[in-house]
């Protein structure tokens, strides 16, 4: 894993959104997961500005979401469609977009006609991933096993109380969402993990130990051959 530490946010933004200009130098057709949450929304900004400047053009790329909550009608403010359009996709030029259907009345046919999209468009190039304070990437919570394709999952009680502030009704607030599972994540090129903030200066120190902790899903990303870690002064506290 190599690290990146940056001074504040914005420095970080700034230092991934360059990784996404590299990529997309190398390989204009590239395919792009992407993440949702707090994490990605500066470097969203970023990417937007440079498009908007000129300097990227994502025309030729693909898009396709990490996750997205079940059930969830997709013009609810808090689903992560919603996020997409208004964090980045009514700003930048994709090709195309792809998200796992909230309102899907078949989980497991969307799951794996979601994992045969992302095979067909040849793979994804670089993933972006956000970690959560239980260690979970996408909606991979921590467990005793799992998931290595797209799969519909429950949420633990941390990462739903992580994310009850975007839910002004509780009531509204989904308990499972659909997620890729590590084999799909796994299968990409290069991945690119953000930490931020001082509240993941925890779930960070135990990557930082070296060691695959079985209750930390982001510990398994050690085995992957191609990840970079753009992390905060925050984050990284020891
Ligand atoms: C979002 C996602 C999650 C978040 C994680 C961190 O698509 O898959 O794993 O990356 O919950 O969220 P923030 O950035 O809000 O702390």
């Amino acid at each position: 894993m190599k690290k990146i530490v940056c001074e504040n946010y914005s420095e970080l933004c700034i230092a991934a959104a360059d990784l996404f200009e590299a990529q997309l130098a190398k390989k204009p057709t590239s395919v792009f997961g992407l993440a949702t949450g707090s994490t990605p929304i500066g470097l969203y900004e970023e990417l937007s500005k440079r498009v908007n400047d000129g300097k990227m053009d994502f025309s030729n790329a693909k898009a396709f979401n990490l996750d997205e909550y079940y059930p969830i009608n997709p013009t609810h403010p808090q689903s992560y469609k919603y996020f997409m359009d208004e964090n980045l996709f009514n700003k930048v030029n994709f090709a195309s977009t792809n998200i796992p259907n909230g309102e899907t009345t078949n989980p497991s046919a969307e799951c794996a006609e979601y994992d045969s999209a992302i095979k067909t468009a040849g793979g994804i190039d670089l993933q972006l991933l956000g970690i959560g304070v239980n260690g979970h990437i996408g909606f991979n919570e921590p467990d005793t096993t799992y998931s290595i394709n797209t799969n519909l999952t429950k949420l633990t009680e941390s990462t739903l109380e992580a994310n009850s502030r975007f839910f002004d009704d509780p009531n509204e607030q989904p308990r499972t969402a659909l997620t890729m599972g590590f084999g799909s994540i796994f299968a990409a090129k290069h991945i690119l993990l953000l930490i931020s903030g001082g509240n993941k200066a925890e779930v960070a120190r135990k990557l930082f130990e070296g060691k695959i902790h079985t209750d930390v899903p982001a510990s398994f990303l050690l085995l992957h051959p191609n990840v970079t870690l753009i992390i905060d002064k925050d984050a990284n506290e020891n």
